[in-house]
């Protein structure tokens, strides 16, 4: 068997070079494992090419998981403002784009280029591509199977990601490698995904497809242990099978199967009270005057989805229907019949339970040595450079213990 490292890394993704580089800095013997043949691809398509890389926003607030406050700790330890200082160190031109959203001015291989150079710094040694067989525990630590021999090493940091994009090389390794030891898993499922509807009450939606606007959104129960309750106020896009935009990946991280949205697609308008209130003065047809506030398109589809002939007039309408149509523009309440799944969806929920990790280290509390980091993790950010950030700071607090 070739020497032992201190660490071998399993993943060269955001977390797993981001972990390598913190322990090879800091004079510790690091292999770091990927089976891609190129590198970082998520990084590559992350933010169109430009790298959504963190958000100066960034609290626990901003990710899901069943224990919410697990991300505190490291959220803390190393911050977004910690990852802007290596950006700026680099001379990185970024820009914020949107809620403190950071991006690359140019290209997001600046991101990989930088966690490389990081990695060259600390004497990281790579091996890449190659396949990952297994791992397991032995009297001086681990053995990591690989297909070019054994690899023995003091500690196994895993950072394989999720499920997501499964062309790129996504795989289900960490939790495979999490099972063999005994952890718990929290059931994985594809998070900040475009939503699928059929049947013959969507039909009115589907010539839709292209119409955006910003809409408020919700799912969930603030009531009762455990419950998940989500809200934003974002675009939202009509696609050809249901619905997405930045207000529908949001929410799909707290959608429960089965259960309903609710979309208020005027949220500056009481809309039933804004039609009773015209009865008497405005002559138009109910489709002309929805149009005012709606795209066309949007306004009649409503109008058929609802019953209403888009050239009934409004001061014939009883004003209990007027607030039946209200209800159907600012209350929407409608269930998808699924998602675009892992080939679509950006993050994987769920993941590695984070009742079995060290807050403070990532460590496995009942496997002493062996790290989880990154998506591998039930922890996962809302969509805006949240989840890089989860990634920069999870691997850091890693790095920095081994
Ligand atoms: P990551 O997926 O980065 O790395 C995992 C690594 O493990 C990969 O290199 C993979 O090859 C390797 N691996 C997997 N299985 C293996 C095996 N069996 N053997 C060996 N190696 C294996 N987030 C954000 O904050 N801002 C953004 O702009 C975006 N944009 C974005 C766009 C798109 C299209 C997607 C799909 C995702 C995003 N994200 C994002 C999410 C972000 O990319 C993601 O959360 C992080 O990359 C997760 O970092 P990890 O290091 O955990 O996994």
């Amino acid at each position: 068997m070739a020497g032992r490292y201190d660490v071998v890394v399993i993943g060269a993704g955001a977390a797993g070079m981001m972990c390598a580089a913190v322990a090879g800095r800091r004079g510790k013997r690091v292999l770091l494992v990927d089976h891609a043949t190129k590198l970082a691809e998520k990084i590559r398509i992350s933010g169109g090419g430009r790298c959504n890389f963190t958000n100066i926003n960034a609290g626990w607030q901003n990710f899901v998981s069943e224990n919410p406050h697990f991300c505190r700790s490291a959220l803390s330890r190393y911050t977004a403002q910690d990852f802007l200082t290596l950006v700026k160190k680099y001379r990185i031109a970024h820009h914020e784009k949107h809620r403190g959203q950071l991006f690359c001015d140019d290209s997001s291989e600046q991101i990989i280029r930088m966690l490389k150079d990081e990695c060259d710094a600390g004497g990281v040694e790579w091996r890449m591509p190659c396949k990952v067989t297994g791992v397991e525990q032995t009297a001086e630590g681990f053995v990591v199977g690989l297909d070019t021999g054994p690899i023995a090493a003091a500690n196994v940091v895993v950072a394989t990601g999720g499920l997501s994009i499964p062309k790129i090389g996504a795989t289900d390794l960490g939790y495979r490698i999490a099972k063999s030891f005994g952890l718990n898993m929290i059931e994985p499922r594809p998070g900040l995904v475009p939503l699928t509807f059929d049947g013959p009450s969507w039909q009115p939606f589907v010539p839709l497809a292209g119409i955006a606007l910003e809409v408020e959104v919700e799912t969930g129960s603030k009531k009762g242990k455990g419950a998940k309750y989500g809200h934003f106020r974002e675009d939202l896009l009509f696609t050809h099978r249901g619905l997405s935009g930045p207000a529908i990946l949001q929410i799909s991280s707290y959608w429960q199967p089965g259960t309903p949205i609710v979309l208020n697609l005027l949220p500056e308008l009481d809309v039933a009270e804004e039609l009773i209130a015209s009865k008497t003065s405005v002559k138009k047809q109910l489709g002309n005057i929805l149009s005012q506030w709606l795209p066309a398109r949007l306004a009649e589809g409503l109008l058929t989805a609802n019953g209403f002939a888009p050239d009934a007039r409004l001061p014939d309408m009883a004003d209990a229907k007027l607030r039946k149509l209200g209800d159907a523009i600012n209350r929407w309440s409608i269930v998808p019949t699924g998602s675009e799944g892992y080939k679509k969806a950006e993050v994987t929920l769920g993941g590695i339970d984070t009742r079995e990790l060290s807050q403070q280290t990532m460590m496995a509390n009942k496997v002493p040595g062996l790290y989880f980091i990154g998506e591998t993790v039930d922890v996962t950010g809302w969509l805006g450079g949240y989840n890089f950030q989860w990634a920069w700071a999870s691997g850091y607090v890693a790095g920095n213990s081994i």
